[in-house]
């Protein structure tokens, strides 16, 4: 038994090793648990969220699922394990839990953010592939209503889809400043000191050199000033995903004013069509999820949980182009204003030559779920010369 917690794209990320390590196990899963969050404070459980049936049948001859545990094992009372270390490796999944497994009948697993090893032997890292691309469906509910956005994006051309990071809860975390005005910014301060605990980044560190690291996300008018370099004509027709920007909708206008086709779920939709949907972030989350896997060109503005899940998803889909902005090296140039329009679009857009390219390669301790070639894919030298 696994607890999965966070966003809905952490759950799904602890959902994919529970997967895999039932399988190192060779023990049953049973339908991963979704602990309530407190931020969000969704109770979705996971049927409400993916096809259930689905996550069966795929996983069928890989581990077996069930929906609850069998009455054999109702009464014991499980132990719970929430030592499993960073980066544990199948070997050390087999050697600690193995015999508590046989032993007690029961395990149960919290906290599985990160803990299995990335780097894994190939048939466990196709199993992850498989899980994360294959397995996990949305429910159809919620497919069919992101479908229908994405419909309605797609049927006047080619869309971007942005993934913007600008809720209140966004910069208290990761220490940084909305830079909206000086009001907003203390507001944001202040939270931060009465919540210390919320920081999830280096706390040695200042707003500014927090900021040229490269460390915060972009707000509106740094997104606006760069997929304006990068080419985005005044006719663009941009989806945005994300929560209320902290400080309202206006915050999003060097956006709307330099892109006026620029829509989100609640643009989109008909009256009613949200309505079963939009108390639950994570289905919300999902919804984003759907369209954005599905533009022409896709932009998160910070990392995260999400862009990383949605970058590997359009690399595995066929090379759908993910820009990931560069922003520790574009940041200089932001703040640089004797630079002319002109020569700061250059300069921008030079950096970001490599990922308006193909997808990276995963390398030795990244995630195969966000650079999912080559390990996921099919081997077409080794395809060819079996025939
Ligand atoms: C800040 O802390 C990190 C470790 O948490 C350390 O590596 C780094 O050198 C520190 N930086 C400064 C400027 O003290
Ligand atoms: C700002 O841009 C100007 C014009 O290109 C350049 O000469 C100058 O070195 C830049 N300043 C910084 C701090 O990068
Ligand atoms: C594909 O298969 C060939 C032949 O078996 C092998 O040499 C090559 O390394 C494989 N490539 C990948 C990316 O797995």
């Amino acid at each position: 038994m696994v607890v999965v917690s966070g966003g809905m794209n952490q759950q799904r990320n602890q959902i994919v090793d529970a997967v895999v390590i039932a399988r190192i196990l060779e023990a049953a899963l049973v339908v991963p648990i979704f602990q309530v969050n407190p931020i969000w404070a969704d109770e979705s459980e996971f049927s409400d969220i993916f096809n259930l049936d689905h996550f069966k049948n795929v996983l069928g001859n890989d581990v077996r699922i069930v929906s609850s545990l069998p009455s054999t094992h109702v009464m014991t009372r499980p132990v719970e394990e929430k030592r499993t270390p960073l980066h544990a490796s199948p070997q050390w999944i087999r050697s600690h839990y193995t015999r508590k497994l046989r032993r007690d009948g029961v395990l149960l697993l919290r906290g599985l953010d990160s803990r299995l090893s990335k780097d894994l032997p190939s048939d466990l890292q196709k199993l992850r592939c498989k899980v994360t691309f294959h397995a996990l469906r949305f429910n159809p509910s919620i497919l069919e209503l992101g479908n229908k956005l994405t419909e309605r994006m797609r049927s006047k051309g080619p869309f971007l889809a942005l993934h913007l990071r600008m809720e209140k809860d966004v910069w208290v975390r990761t220490g940084c400043l909305p830079g909206l005005s000086h009001e907003y910014d203390e507001m944001i301060n202040n939270e931060r000191k009465r919540r210390p605990d919320l920081l999830t980044s280096r706390s040695n560190i200042t707003y500014h050199e927090r900021k040229l690291a490269g460390l915060c996300p972009l707000n509106a008018l740094e997104v606006t000033r760069l997929i304006k370099a990068l080419g985005a004509p005044k006719g663009a027709r941009i989806y945005w995903a994300g929560g209320t920007p902290f400080g309202g909708k206006e915050t999003l206008q060097p956006l709307t004013k330099e892109f006026p086709h620029f829509y989100n779920k609640e643009d989109l939709a008909l009256p009613g069509e949200l309505e079963t949907f939009s108390k639950k972030a994570s289905l919300m989350a999902a919804i984003d999820y759907i369209v954005c896997e599905n533009s022409d060109v896709f932009m998160p503005s910070h990392g995260g949980n999400m862009g990383h899940a949605i970058q590997g998803h359009r690399a595995y889909a066929g090379h759908k182009k993910t820009i990931t902005p560069n922003k520790r090296q574009m940041l200089p140039h932001f703040l640089n204003s004797s630079l002319s329009e002109s020569e700061f679009n250059k300069i921008i857009l030079d950096l970001h030559k490599d990922s308006l390219g193909q997808p990276d390669l995963r390398k030795r301790g990244r995630d195969v779920t966000k650079y999912p070639v080559p390990e996921c894919m099919c081997n077409s030298t080794t395809i060819h010369s079996s025939m």
